[in-house]
């Protein structure tokens, strides 16, 4: 499939099927993670693959729990692709220790060296979650960048043992799609090019 077929049709993926996923393809998605640039070719980031079900259930029910009546009914007024957004986000917490693969995005704060600064950690992290995000639309896997671990820090951290000096940029869940792939919904080019100086 094209590059640009495959950018314009990597929509957020928020229902998996069971069926595993094949450590090659996990592997595949985390060279392409590797591809992106990073500050200085810094490279600080490690990526935590999670298929062991204990450890699902234990990330999965604590971000599950978090979130447990935090998602509101935007109301029939609201825009359809909002409702479905927040319903898929909602069934995709509920349901996240059942994503086959959990791919867990992390940097490490250690660029520049003596003096890490934060900003260069995600600036790691985004390009490489993004690249994941674009590997696995290619190999027609589903996948949604989430910052879902933010709600259950402590409960990440100490599952999957990650350090103090990680932090921890996307936590991305990985599996055969259950809705169909299809153009995501974007403003349109002429609306966000500004030829030689910014407009309006
Ligand atoms: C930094 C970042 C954080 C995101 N966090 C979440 C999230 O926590 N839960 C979720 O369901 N989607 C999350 N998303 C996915 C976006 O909501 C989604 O890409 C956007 O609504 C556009 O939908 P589309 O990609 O299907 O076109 C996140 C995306 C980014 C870039």
């Amino acid at each position: 499939m094209d590059v640009f077929e495959v950018m314009g049709t990597a929509r957020a993926i928020r229902y998996l099927r069971a069926d595993p996923v094949q450590p090659e393809l996990v592997e595949k998605l985390i060279w392409a993670a590797t591809r992106a640039s990073s500050p200085g070719n810094s490279q600080q980031w490690g990526f935590v693959v999670v298929t062991d079900a204990d450890k699902k259930a234990r990330i999965g029910g604590a971000i599950a729990d978090a979130f447990s009546g935090t998602f509101r009914d935007p109301g029939p007024d609201a825009d359809r692709s909002v409702r479905l957004m927040l319903r898929g986000a909602k069934a995709l917490a509920e349901g996240l220790a059942t994503a086959p693969v959990l791919i867990l995005v992390c940097g490490r704060m250690a660029y520049p060296r003596g003096n890490p600064d934060e900003l260069m950690v995600w600036s790691a992290c985004y390009p490489a979650a993004q690249n994941l995000i674009v590997a696995a639309r290619g190999l027609g896997l589903g996948a949604t960048f989430t910052t879902f671990q933010r709600r259950a820090e402590h409960v990440v951290r100490e599952t999957l043992g990650i350090p103090d000096d990680v932090r921890m940029a996307a936590l991305i869940p990985i599996g055969w799609p259950d809705r169909p792939h299809g153009p995501v919904n974007r403003r349109p080019v002429d609306e966000v090019i500004h030829w030689e100086a910014w407009q309006g």
